[in-house]
């Protein structure tokens, strides 16, 4: 729901906030010290949690065993080669026997329905640490990272942030998205509108790069699809654009279908030039999760000043904070599985 969203992102804040001067104390004029300085949370004090992943990962490894490690448990990275799954064993009898061991599991999968396997079975929370159609740890850190540039959408962007400043409120954004219909765009249709922001989105015209029927039916469920313009235009999507979003045109798994994705995308990589005949907002900014090709976007682009991906990709860590905080250390949002 939108109240769970702002919370994760605000606790995602507040964490930071604790947790830099706490690893890092000279940063805190604390000449290495950690006197005086606020612990952070350590719901995970002696808890594991498990890393089940059948795909390659750097943020959302790197994130969750660092963030595990900080909230005072640790996590186990169980590779596709590590365990019997796949090879000798059910989703449904691993996801029983590690939950029997671990206090949490948070799985990256190839379909789906997988990772709704793993949950149906699991006696401890399950997220999702990016599947076929959905990639939400990624929609939460870079919600964190639009809140802590909203002075950048504002009428005077020069005007710095106070500094130790709250999580500031940003103003309704128009958002554009600009390639493959995939599980990181998917997120984002049904988390922005949500929030009152608009999304402009184009993708190729054949039927393969539309948005999946199962997402479609959660966008319309929510009621997002008013807020979200869908075009095969790159140049209408991105008119009015305050942010220009992208991800991979071929994401894991669909390597096989390299030349025809390329050909397909064609006219589709974010530039300069793109936006500025698109009619941007002059302002605009850029974001991508990453790992990123130069398909997709430009070198001039990527690394220039509109780029937020550095601290997009710093704030994966604190996001997952905040996520298995809440989740896996307290337990007391997830609903069904709530300790009580
Ligand atoms: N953005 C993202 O999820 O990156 P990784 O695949 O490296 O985890
Ligand atoms: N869409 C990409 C995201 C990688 C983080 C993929 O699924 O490969």
């Amino acid at each position: 729901t939108a109240p769970q969203i702002s919370r994760i992102v605000s606790h995602a804040h507040y964490l930071k906030q604790v947790s830099l001067p706490w690893l890092e104390p000279q940063r805190a004029g604390k000449k290495g010290s950690r006197q005086g300085l606020r612990m952070p949370s350590q719901s995970l004090f002696n808890k594991s949690i498990a890393l089940i992943f059948s795909k390659r990962s750097t943020r959302t490894r790197v994130s969750a065993e660092t963030a595990s490690v900080l909230l005072g448990g640790r996590s186990l990275f169980l590779g596709r080669d590590d365990i019997q799954l796949g090879e000798n064993e059910t989703l449904r009898d691993t996801a029983r026997v590690i939950g029997g061991m671990c206090q949490g599991i948070f799985a990256r999968v190839g379909e789906h329905e997988e990772i709704e396997e793993l949950a149906k079975y699991s006696p401890v929370p399950v997220v999702n640490a990016l599947s076929s159609l959905w990639h939400p740890t990624q929609t939460l850190a870079d919600m964190l990272t639009l809140h802590e540039h909203a002075h950048l959408f504002e009428s005077d962007p020069t005007a710095a942030p106070a500094a130790n400043k709250p999580l500031a409120a940003v103003r309704p954004l128009t958002i554009a998205w600009v390639g493959d219909s995939c599980n990181v765009l998917h997120d984002m249709l049904v988390t922005y509108p949500r929030l009152g922001h608009k999304m402009r989105v184009a993708t190729p015209p054949q039927a393969m790069y539309q948005c999946p029927p199962a997402v479609w039916d959660r966008v319309t469920q929510l009621g997002c699809d008013k807020g979200i313009h869908w075009t095969n235009n790159p140049l209408e999507a991105v008119h009015g654009a305050d942010v220009v979003v992208t991800d991979t045109w071929i994401s894991m798994g669909q390597e096989a279908e390299k030349e025809q994705r390329l050909r397909d995308f064609a006219g589709y990589q974010v530039t300069e030039k793109l936006c500025r005949e698109g009619g941007a907002n002059p302002n605009w900014k850029f974001m991508h999760c990453l790992p990123r090709k130069k398909n997709e976007v430009d070198d001039e682009v990527m690394y220039g000043p509109r780029s937020l991906v550095f601290p997009e990709a710093d704030n994966r860590k604190w996001s997952m904070m905040a996520i298995f905080d809440l989740y896996f250390g307290k337990w007391d949002i997830t609903g069904e599985k709530a300790l009580n």
